[in-house]
């Protein structure tokens, strides 16, 4: 059985124009940075890696952000990863200062797991919209009218959130713990992206009540265009992030999440390859597999809005100057009041538990509680 519950995550454009501190798309793409000159990109380049040294920082990227934060973020002993893997590196790594280039949730689940280091982003008005679409207060009335419910929530959301639940997944580990716990009579409360949860809940079965929210980016794959595309190319496979609507999932030869599409990529027999993840992923994904074609899935169609172009508009806030900026001067840090920061950490560390489990090969069920047991 499954329900919906409706929230606004985004103030309409003409309300947002003129609100100061509103951080709609409107405003991110309105503060997305000019591309740097040759030039201006060695010495960003060059500030950065000093600064790191300088500041014992180390840097940790997302997928998605701009190929030349990617690229730092590894050369200098850092890590590009999905919001799963950063979280781990960034717990685990020496260095005092952490430089998370991402999305704001990203920040702060770096800085629930490490509450004595330094947590810095380019920009701290990077949000999500599955953040934005799940307000804490709405969410936990949600909760309360459903205490039955083992309450699981995506890494995509607030420290406030993540606190008022049981579980914390990624789109990496999703499927396993929503197994492990359906295996063990819970019945499920998912929040916030319904397209990720109704693929859950249609590949284990599980009963889950889903909250309403979405990603801006994924929800913009279209499935006719993308049939359309598919004839064209007729040997591509088709490569999905579960964030996309059902129609656009039920084409895909693999669904996965950002780390499941690469490793899809690489494992899979074929020279072309369709892509329907925020286009951010197209950089790791060609220099990986030098002879491979990848090709965007379509997010224009008869549908399609001005959102639509593949690439989340957040993740484009970060840059090289304002990396730079905030490692120098020390700016953009992420805080978290330490008691929220200790109760959200607890379903932090169960899915931390739990994927280390599974990675060690090791019974990772066990780590799930039978309901109805003393
Ligand atoms: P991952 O958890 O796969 O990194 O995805 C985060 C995200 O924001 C996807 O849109
Ligand atoms: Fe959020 Fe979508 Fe952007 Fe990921 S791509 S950070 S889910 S809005």
């Amino acid at each position: 059985m499954s329900g919906v519950i409706d929230v606004e995550y985004e103030l309409p454009e003409t309300v947002a124009a003129e609100t100061t501190g509103a951080c709609s798309t409107l405003h991110a793409w309105a503060r997305v940075p000019d591309e740097p000159s040759p030039t201006e990109r060695a010495a960003l380049k060059d500030k950065i890696r000093r600064l790191l040294k300088e500041k014992n920082a180390v840097m940790v990227s997302h997928y998605y952000v701009h190929p030349d934060l990617q690229d730092l973020a590894e050369e200098t002993g850092g890590l590009v990863s999905d919001s799963l893997e950063m979280a781990r590196f960034g717990r685990d790594h020496a260095a005092q200062t952490l430089l998370v280039s991402g999305v704001r949730f990203m920040g702060e689940t770096s800085k629930i797991l490490s509450p004595d280091k330094r947590v810095l982003m380019p920009d701290l008005d990077a949000t999500c919209s599955l953040d934005l679409g799940c307000p804490e207060r709405e969410f936990a009335a949600f909760c309360d009218a459903h205490p039955d419910r083992t309450v699981v929530v995506y890494a995509n959301t607030s420290a406030a959130v993540k606190a008022r639940s049981d579980w914390l997944v990624t789109s990496s580990c999703a499927l396993d713990i929503v197994r492990a716990l359906k295996d063990k009579g819970h019945k499920i409360l998912w929040a916030p992206d319904r397209h990720l949860g109704s693929y859950i809940q249609r590949e284990t079965g599980a009963d889950m009540l889903m909250w309403n929210g979405a990603c801006i980016v994924h929800n913009e794959f279209k499935a006719q265009e993308l049939e359309a595309l598919k004839l064209q190319h007729p040997g591509a496979k088709v490569l999905v992030h579960p964030e996309s609507p059902e129609a656009v999932v039920a084409l895909a030869d693999a669904v996965g999440s950002t780390s499941g599409i690469l490793k899809a990529a690489s494992e899979m027999d074929a020279r072309e390859f369709i892509v329907a993840t925020d286009n951010g992923m197209m950089h790791k994904l060609r220099t990986l597999n030098p002879g491979k074609v990848f090709i965007e899935a379509p997010t224009a169609g008869n549908s399609a809005t001005c959102k639509s172009c593949a690439h989340c508009p957040w993740m484009a806030m970060n840059s090289l100057a304002s990396a730079a900026r905030v490692l120098e001067y020390g700016l953009n840090e992420i805080h978290v009041d330490p008691a929220l920061g200790l109760r959200a950490r607890v379903p932090i560390d169960r899915m931390l538990a739990f994927t280390a489990a599974l990675k060690a090969g090791q019974p990772a069920g066990s780590l799930v509680p039978q309901i109805g047991a003393a």
